[in-house]
C-alpha cells in the first residue's frame, strides 16, 4: 500500500505566495526543509494529498527543470497541472495580468509563472485571490535557492556559518542565493566583472537579513580571493534567457570566471560544486568540473522536485495543515 504521510497542524507558512525570497521568514524556510526531506525519504508519500487540485504554470520562457518537476510534483500528489505557453504573446499582452488572475482565480487552486518582469509574477499575486509562485523572473528565482540550500544542508547537516562563492553573472540565481543565504545564515561571497555585480538593492537588502543571522554578504572583482575558504562554489550562465543577444561580448567578458579546475582548487579539497542548470560547458563551467565526484548538479535538479512539492503542500492544501 503506498504510505501516506498526514501533515501536521501547526504547519503553516507565514506567506500565502512565494514571489521574492525576503517573504519567507526562517520559521518557513526550516517548515520547508523539513517536510521536503519527509517528502524525499518515503516516495510515494502524500500520493493523494493535493487529490482535485489544479496548477496553471505560465511561462514566458523555456524551462526543463521547474516545468517538469511543478507538473511531476502535483500529478505525483494526485493534482493536476496545465501548461500555459506564454512566450508569444507574453503575460500581460493579449490581456491585463490583472484579468489573467482573476480568471484562473476562478478555476484553479494555484498558480505558477514565469516571466521576464518580475512585476508581471507581483501584478499576479496581488490581483489572484489563489497561492502564486515565482518559477524565475529576470530578478529573482526563488525556488532555486530553496532546492539549492536544501541540498547544501543534506551535503552538510548545517547550513549555518557555511561559506558559497557564487563566480560569474550577479543575475536572478546569484540573488536569490545572496536573499536565502543571508536569512539561513549562509556567508555569500560573489564575484563579477566590473558593470555585472548584483543590484545594489539586493545586496543592501541580503546584508541587511545577514546582520540577524551573522551571514556576510561580500563582492569581489577576483574569482580566486572571492572562492577561498568556501564550502561551495556556484556559477550560472553568462548571459541568461534574455540577453542572448549579448552571449558574445558577454563570452569575452566573462573568460576569466570560468569554474575550472583551477578555480576549484583555489576554494579547497572539499568544496563542492553548484549549478542552477542549464549549464553551457566549456563556457562558464569546464566539463572536468560539471562531472567530477564534488558536483552536486543533479541532486540540485533533484531537490527542486522534493522542496516544491512541500511548497505545493503548504500553500495548497493550508486546511490539512
Ligand atoms: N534551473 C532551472 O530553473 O532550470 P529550468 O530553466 O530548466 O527550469
Ligand atoms: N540565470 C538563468 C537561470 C536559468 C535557470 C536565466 O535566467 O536564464
Amino acid at each position: 500500500m503506498t504510505p501516506v504521510i498526514a501533515m501536521e497542524k501547526q504547519e503553516q507558512l507565514s506567506i500565502r505566495d512565494l514571489v521574492a525570497d525576503q517573504d519567507l521568514t526562517t520559521a518557513d524556510l526550516a517548515m520547508i526543509f523539513e517536510l521536503a526531506a519527509r517528502v524525499k525519504a518515503v516516495p510515494g508519500s502524500f500520493s493523494h494529498a493535493l487529490a482535485g487540485k489544479q496548477l496553471a504554470m505560465i511561462f514566458e520562457k523555456p524551462s526543463l527543470r521547474t516545468r517538469v518537476t511543478f507538473e511531476v510534483g502535483m500529478t505525483s500528489m494526485g493534482g493536476y497541472a496545465i501548461y500555459l505557453e506564454h512566450s508569444k504573446p507574453r503575460l500581460g499582452e493579449r490581456e491585463s495580468i490583472k484579468d489573467v488572475a482573476r480568471n484562473l482565480s476562478r478555476w484553479v487552486d494555484g498558480i505558477v509563472a514565469r516571466t521576464f518582469a518580475h512585476q508581471a509574477v507581483v501584478e499576479l499575486a496581488e490581483n489572484a485571490s489563489i497561492p502564486v509562485i515565482n518559477a524565475l523572473t529576470d530578478l529573482l528565482h526563488p525556488c532555486q535557492a530553496l532546492g539549492d540550500y536544501f541540498t547544501l544542508r543534506e551535503k552538510f547537516g548545517s547550513l549555518k556559518g557555511l561559506k558559497l562563492a557564487f563566480v560569474g553573472d550577479g543575475n536572478n540565481v546569484c540573488h536569490s542565493l545572496m536573499l536565502t543565504g543571508a536569512k539561513l545564515g549562509v556567508t555569500v561571497r560573489v564575484a563579477t566583472p566590473y558593470g555585472f555585480e548584483p543590484k545594489a538593492e539586493i545586496v543592501s537588502e541580503a546584508k541587511a537579513l545577514g546582520r540577524e543571522t551573522g551571514a556576510k554578504i561580500q563582492l569581489f572583482h577576483d574569482p580566486v580571493e572571492a572562492v577561498a575558504g568556501t564550502q561551495a562554489v556556484y556559477t550560472d550562465v553568462w548571459a541568461s534567457m534574455g540577453q542572448e543577444y549579448a552571449a558574445h561580448l558577454r563570452t569575452q567578458v566573462f573568460a576569466s570566471y570560468q569554474v575550472n579546475e583551477n578555480l576549484m582548487s583555489a576554494a579547497g579539497p572539499d568544496t563542492v560544486f553548484l549549478h542552477c542548470l542549464p549549464a553551457h560547458r566549456g563556457s562558464e563551467v569546464t566539463d572536468a568540473v560539471i562531472d567530477s565526484p564534488t558536483s552536486l548538479v543533479y541532486d540540485q535538479a533533484e531537490n527542486r522536485l522534493h522542496v516544491q512539492k512541500a511548497l505545493l503542500l503548504l500553500l495548497l492544501q493550508p486546511q490539512r495543515v
